[in-house]
């Protein structure tokens, strides 16, 4: 049985204070549950300030990326071994923001989920298809590209994968569940194909325009073991509605 998780990813999102008054309203509201593991990614200023106030709660610390290397001349990064001292036990890797925008590559996906590994840290690996990719029928070859070449040379320990059409990410055009399950229902075949029977134990997110209104039919998926989520996380009382998903 894998258990449902549930994450917040804020972007370029929230200053030190909106962070701190985010952490003091959501975690009353969440409070007590244990059959769902959540988790907030904060920008890298605000994450100090978030791990004080989580510190022994039942929501976890994350980033949004990292650096592969753990020290060094490279201005304006952040290491794993960084992340892992300020209190982060999980790292974001591969969203398609940073593939965009950011130059990131398969195979820098892949160094950053060998520093992320190495450090201990738990990786959120994010995998997705474009519309013109998905509208030329090459979802599936795309993902799987994707994941071979993230991971590449590393079993699944702490591994798990987002599946995010990147058509749906911040558009509020959401893939129907049973879309969405199916891609991920690909996407858990191609692990059992490389991994064998230690792919049941991995969680698949969907992420892209996950809101309180659709949650509760994404979660009813078969493959679909949690999200990763923009938008709807920046509020608390929208965050823990996804948390809440079940009742
Ligand atoms: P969204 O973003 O929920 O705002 O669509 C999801 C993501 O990019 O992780």
């Amino acid at each position: 049985m894998r258990t449902p998780f549930i994450a917040a990813n804020w972007k370029m999102h929230k200053t030190v204070g909106e962070t701190e008054d985010f952490i003091r309203q959501f975690l009353p509201l969440v409070k007590g549950v244990k059959d769902v593991e959540i988790l907030v990614a904060p920008t890298y200023t605000s994450l100090a300030a978030a791990s004080k106030l989580l510190q022994g709660t039942n929501v976890k610390l994350g980033a949004q990326n990292l650096f592969w290397e753990d020290k060094g001349a490279y201005t304006g990064e952040i290491s794993a071994p960084m992340l892992v001292d300020i209190g982060c036990s999980h790292v974001i890797i591969g969203h398609s923001e940073r593939r965009q925008y950011f130059g990131e590559t398969e195979e820098t996906v892949n160094k950053r989920i060998s520093a992320a590994r190495k450090a201990g840290l738990e990786v959120i690996f994010c995998v997705g298809e474009v519309i013109e990719q998905r509208e030329a029928g090459q979802t599936n070859e795309v993902l799987s590209g994707q994941l071979s070449g993230g991971l590449k040379g590393h079993d699944l320990q702490g591994i798990t994968i987002a599946y995010e059409p990147v058509w749906a990410i911040g558009t509020g055009k959401t893939a129907t569940p049973e879309m969405a399950n199916e891609t991920q229902t690909f996407i858990r075949n191609w692990l059992k194909g490389q991994y064998g029977s230690d792919a049941d134990g991995v969680r698949i997110q969907y992420g892209g325009s996950v809101k309180p209104d659709n949650v509760k039919d994404l979660m009813a998926q078969p493959e679909i073991d949690g999200a990763l989520v923009g938008g709807a996380s920046l509020q608390a009382d929208s965050f823990s509605k996804l948390v809440l998903y079940n009742g």
